[in-house]
């Protein structure tokens, strides 16, 4: 069992976020401002899922798991306000959400249905973001120092991430989840997921007039292939996902506690 801290993190989201406040850089900026878009609909429907997947438990086992199911939705509930406040910024730059709504028409879909296929949705997702939150922690200079409020909120996201990364996972497995709906359904979702990375950068370089820009594209190519490339690196780590052993801490996470132990002074324990 996991010990979850709910963390309020001490950064002022009221401030209004620079255009490229990443480093200055146009692709950076969009493909990170994507996927905050992608926050509030997504951590809502985690939340959901573990909080359902935990109702199902038979009541010994709910015992076990309800400390860490607690931690999670605090956690997750703080992401999705946070994000919210950031998603505000970028609206009023004229940015265009599309995902949340996409995302929102499709997960409707899965109302009435077994929620151990919510449960495999939501773990594939999180080591989606498990893997990002690790990789982005081992490159955290990559957030440049043009808004250290955004920097530390994005590693502060990705700390958290990487401490409950284990959730959903462990509540479909307690539930009885098959390996091979767990499979299908991280396919199905890294399909989902890349194509809306993809389909929101775009739009929000095409809004920002940086889409067809050489150094935008130069700029993409080096940090999604190259040698601390973000696919590059993350590829391995996807893939174990598929072995039948894998569980999510066989991944190391020490880059987290580390994170979280440096930076105190960023952030206050909710109910310590
Ligand atoms: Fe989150
Ligand atoms: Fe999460």
């Amino acid at each position: 069992m996991t010990d979850l801290v709910v963390r309020r993190l001490l950064v002022d989201m009221e401030a209004p976020i620079a255009r490229h406040w990443c480093a200055g850089d146009a692709f950076r900026t969009a493909l990170f401002n994507a996927l905050s878009m992608s926050f509030p609909v997504g951590e809502q429907f985690f939340i959901d899922s573990v909080r359902g997947g935990f109702r199902e438990l038979p009541p010994e086992q709910q015992e076990r798991f309800r400390a860490e199911m607690q931690g999670f939705v605090g956690q997750e509930a703080t992401h999705r306000r946070l994000h919210s406040l950031y998603n505000a910024h970028l609206d009023k730059q004229g940015l265009v959400n599309h995902w949340g709504p996409r995302a929102q028409k499709r997960l409707k879909l899965m109302e009435g249905v077994d929620i151990r296929h919510w449960l495999a949705i939501t773990a594939a997702n999180e080591h989606f973001t498990a893997i990002f939150a690790d990789w982005m922690l081992h490159n955290a200079d990559l957030l440049g120092d043009r808004d250290p409020r955004l920097a530390t909120l994005w590693l502060w996201h990705s700390a958290e991430e990487s401490e409950h990364k284990s959730t959903a996972f462990d509540l479909y497995g307690a539930l009885g989840g098959s390996h091979e709906w767990r499979i299908t359904w991280f396919r199905r979702v890294t399909m989902i997921f890349l194509g809306d990375t993809l389909r929101q950068t775009f739009s929000n370089l095409r809004q920002d007039g940086t889409l067809w820009r050489w150094s935008t594209w130069k700029s993409g190519a080096s940090y999604l292939f190259g040698k601390r490339g973000l696919v590059r690196q993350t590829f391995g780590p996807w893939k174990d996902y598929l072995r039948r052993d894998f569980h999510p801490s066989h991944h190391d996470s020490s880059a987290s506690q580390h994170w979280l132990q440096r930076h105190q002074d960023q952030f206050a324990p909710v109910g310590a």
